[in-house]
């Protein structure tokens, strides 16, 4: 296995999954628990060091330990891992002198006889696009290295010394923005003796394991809301400690066409996880009556969800663990945001205060997975592919969607609308290649003429939208075929509905939810 000491880089989970895409099991883990007896008793076959925010010049600033240097085994550095590596091993790094690099660079090779670089400059013109983010610099590299390639800001862009097999790059190979650094990567694990046999089955082995060593034979309870990362993160919990874990599905009278049946069939008959499905649409939706600000709705079911969600667990004896599927990108963005200047665009329904105020303990198994590594673990898990590769589906539900007050009425038509629209999408072949896709019901009545009648029915909105996250996102173009049949299905089959519309706004400006 290899290990990753982090210094503190807010990419470093990307170097965790560039390694993962090459079948290759890692553990990161931080540079304070990272002791010389840790060292012996880990044994890794290859270290990394992460890149981090601190200065090497500054007294007191992280250090891997020194026999990380003679345990015999390869080690990169990136970044302040690289510098680092320089300071320990005799080299100078310095701040400033207008060195500093934020952004695309291209390094170009002094030389590029090395296992790690290869095939690696392989541009017509021998340069490489890499990612910079660094105000130090080495100034003086460590004896026995030698410089591979440069850059403008970064003289020392890539240094090594072979035959010790110690590598070091100032760039960060593991981002997006450095196209082609997965290949570093692969070459260094090949150096290193790596076959790339560890696979999805081995993470959920060792996810299993560690499930069983947090929680021993404590009960856990898991918040359900039938989405991927939840049903996931319960099935894995299960598969770990049995029927020590009971899931509460709130179903808050908001969830779309038979997606409680759904929900409760796959877990009660498929997995035969203890559920209990705690049926408080009444409730949600008397409180909703004649609430038709946005945010209102959102505190509101927020509030609920939590008061609800404690009361059933209140009623499982024992449970000192609360199971999340929080995955790595709401890690970041909750450690990066926080206290930040951003102001609130939608307050964000989760269970997030849950834990203190029940006093219970956390257990996210998910915690350093993305979202497409989600799906392959559930894929592994055995959910079903449907299931899996479902749309993302708010917490506040059709409450949302539902754009004014809303009514039984209204949410009945909204779901049979949303059902005919996202089964077209299905029979044409779309779904996967969309982000998300649902109806809106609009707060307005319009004319129109059926047959020789005249109709006075609701208006809805089609949105379907592509996205990588979900923090921008563009409108899918459907053709018009595809539009003018949906078009026509939405009004002949759902009664309710006599016009139809399809949003086009992108986010930003709009929001992928109309509220
Ligand atoms: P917006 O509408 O902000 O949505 O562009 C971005 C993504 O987040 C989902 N969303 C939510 N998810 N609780 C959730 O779990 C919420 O309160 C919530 N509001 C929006 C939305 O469906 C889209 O995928």
């Amino acid at each position: 296995r290899l290990l990753i000491i982090d210094f503190g880089s807010q990419v470093t989970q990307l170097i965790a999954r560039r390694l993962r895409e090459l079948n290759v099991y890692c553990e990161i883990h931080p540079y304070q628990n990272v002791t010389d007896a840790f060292l012996t008793e880990f044994a890794p076959k290859a270290i990394i060091f992460s890149g981090g925010p601190d200065s090497v010049t500054r007294p007191g600033s992280p250090r891997p330990p020194a026999s990380a240097f003679d345990m015999g085994v390869p080690i990169l550095g990136i970044c302040y891992g690289q510098q680092v590596m320089m300071q320990e091993l005799g080299g100078l790094v310095e701040s400033g002198h207008g060195t500093a690099e934020f952004g695309r660079a291209f390094v170009t090779p002094a030389d590029d006889r090395l296992p790690l670089l290869e095939g690696w400059f392989a541009d017509a013109d021998g340069r490489e696009q890499v990612w910079m983010s660094h105000g130090d610099h080495v100034s003086k590299i460590a004896p026995g290295f030698q410089v591979y390639g440069t850059s403008p800001g970064a003289p020392f862009a890539i240094t090594a010394d072979p035959a010790r097999d110690f590598y070091a790059v100032q760039f960060h190979p593991e981002v997006h923005h450095t196209p082609r650094g997965a290949k570093l990567y692969e070459n260094f694990v090949k150096l290193a003796g790596f076959t790339g046999d560890w696979t999805m089955a081995s993470y959920r082995e060792e996810a299993i394991r560690k499930i069983r060593e947090q929680v021993g034979d404590k009960k856990v309870i898991c918040g359900l809301s039938g989405g991927v990362d939840s049903s996931v993160a319960a099935v894995l919990i299960h598969e770990a400690i049995g029927d020590n874990l009971t899931c509460v599905f709130v179903d808050h009278g908001l969830l779309r066409l038979n997606e409680a049946e759904e929900v409760v069939t796959m877990f009660r008959d498929n997995y035969n996880i203890p559920l209990i499905h705690a049926d408080e649409s009444d409730l949600f939706i008397g409180a909703l009556e004649g609430v038709s600000d946005p945010e209102v709705k959102r505190k509101t079911i927020g509030k609920l969800f939590i008061d609800v969600f404690q009361k059933y667990a209140n009623e499982i004896e024992g449970a000192e663990f609360l199971a999340q599927g929080t995955l790595y990108p709401d890690v970041i963005e909750s450690v990066s945001f926080s206290g930040g200047p951003s102001v609130t665009i939608k307050s964000h329904h989760n269970v997030g205060g849950l834990p203190e105020k029940m006093g219970l303990k956390l257990v996210e198994p998910l915690r350093e997975l993305f979202k497409d590594e989600v799906r392959a673990l559930g894929h592994e898990l055995g959910l079903p592919k449907k299931f899996i590769g479902r749309h993302p589906f708010p917490g506040p539900g059709l409450a949302i969607r539902c754009p004014g007050e809303i009514t039984r009425e209204k949410l009945e038509i909204l779901r049979k609308a949303d059902a005919v629209f996202i089964d077209q999408i299905r029979k044409h072949g779309l779904y996967d290649e969309i982000w998300q896709a649902f109806v809106a019901i609009l707060p307005v009545r319009t004319v129109g003429v059926m047959g020789d009648g005249r109709t006075y029915d609701f208006a809805c909105a089609l949105r379907a939208v592509t996205s990588v996250d979900g923090m921008t996102a563009d409108y899918y173009p459907f053709t018009h075929d595809f539009l003018g049949e949906t078009a026509t299905r939405i009004i002949n089959e759902v009664k309710g509905i006599n016009r139809c519309t399809y949003d086009i706004t992108s986010k930003p400006p709009g929001t992928i939810e109309w509220e």
